[in-house]
């Protein structure tokens, strides 16, 4: 049942404790159709791909700078230390020959620039596709690239990414694709195979794709990097309490909730919970909705999966991908795999 308007009772502020919204503002049907389906499962779950308002790609920036959390500037490291290779690996061999970078998830292009600095000063000629659902973020991003690199070619692409991979398939021309910053453990293993494969679908073996992936180490570092000193991890979760209650009207007092966190070296997934801390109902007015949570109960809000070499080969393998270079840190806190399409022959 979707909800598209925000019933008249949902604007009593007096009802609910908090602001009205905006007279114009719509509910998406896909979020509350989310919501609701999520929440009435026997273990409560959100996706973690509702973080990224306003809000959390804020909190996901400052995540970024925390000491604790390490990936975001060990790949940059690892980009640096490699790019001669890694620009080398991902263009054609012939260096009149044009090629497409194409990047699904850019975010602010920080990692990026490194790689289109390194192939402008080798005279690559490419155009690079940054790809996202949002079209502000792309705007962002073209705006930063123009000011910095004049003579990149830039073609933002604002698309679902396997329809963006469907869309370039059909263009004349070698892709590259990259897919940075650890978003693949994001998914479950199953979604995780989907995923890789409707990616390589269109792709064909002369193509490349390059993906980070967290590696496992010292279990407390991977779970400190989940749960900050500062409390900003545990605000980016809060944050999803935020929007339900600014997008949908709920209730949700954040008082009653805790940030929970662990790490699990079995299956390599980091975790991370909203504990109800007592026996509460939260109402959802624009839903005309309520849920009803135990004390101790949980919502599950995200995976952070992390690997090793052989399970990123294995993985690879299963999705029809060849593992041709593992580009790692001297740390090995992190790699980022050069992957080619393997012939179906
Ligand atoms: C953006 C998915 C790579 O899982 O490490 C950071 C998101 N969540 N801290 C990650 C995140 C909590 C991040 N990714």
């Amino acid at each position: 049942m979707p909800v598209s308007a925000f019933p008249a009772s949902a604007l009593s502020s007096a009802t609910t404790g908090n602001p009205p919204p905006a007279a114009a503002s719509l509910v998406s049907p896909q979020l509350a159709q989310h919501v609701q389906e999520g929440l009435s499962r026997p273990f409560k779950t959100l996706s973690s791909m509702y973080f990224y308002d306003d809000e959390g790609s804020r909190l996901f920036q400052q995540i970024m700078a925390l000491p604790e959390y390490y990936p975001t500037r060990t790949e940059f490291a690892l980009l640096t230390r490699h790019q001669v290779a890694i620009g080398e690996a991902l263009r054609p061999h012939d260096p009149a020959e044009h090629f497409f970078l194409l990047e699904l998830g850019a975010g602010d292009g920080l990692k990026t620039k490194i790689l289109l600095r390194q192939l402008l000063d080798t005279a690559a000629r490419f155009t690079y596709v940054p790809v996202d659902i949002s079209q502000a973020a792309l705007d962002g991003l073209t705006a930063s690239l123009q000011a910095e690199l004049p003579n990149l070619q830039v073609e933002p692409v604002v698309a679902d990414y396997a329809d963006a991979l469907r869309l370039m398939a059909a263009r004349p021309g070698r892709k590259a694709v990259l897919f940075l910053g650890s978003n693949i453990g994001n998914f479950f293993p199953d979604d995780r195979l989907r995923f890789l494969r409707d990616l390589v679908q269109p792709l064909t073996s002369d193509d490349r794709l390059l993906v980070g992936f967290d590696l496992q180490k010292d279990p407390r570092r991977i779970r400190a990097a989940y749960d900050d000193s500062q409390g900003v991890t545990a605000a980016f979760n809060f944050n999803l309490l935020h929007r339900l209650n600014r997008e949908l009207g709920a209730d949700f007092d954040l008082t009653h909730w805790q940030h929970y966190t662990d790490y699990d070296p079995l299956s390599g997934a980091v975790r991370s919970f909203l504990v109800s801390t007592q026996a509460q109902t939260v109402q959802f007015a624009a839903l005309n909705w309520a849920v009803e949570f135990a004390a101790w109960e949980m919502i599950h809000t995200e995976n952070s999966y992390k690997f090793t070499p052989s399970g990123i080969a294995e993985t690879a393998r299963q999705a029809g991908l060849a593992v041709q270079q593992l580009f790692t840190d001297d740390q090995r806190f992190f790699a980022d795999a050069l992957l080619r399409p393997m012939d179906l022959a």
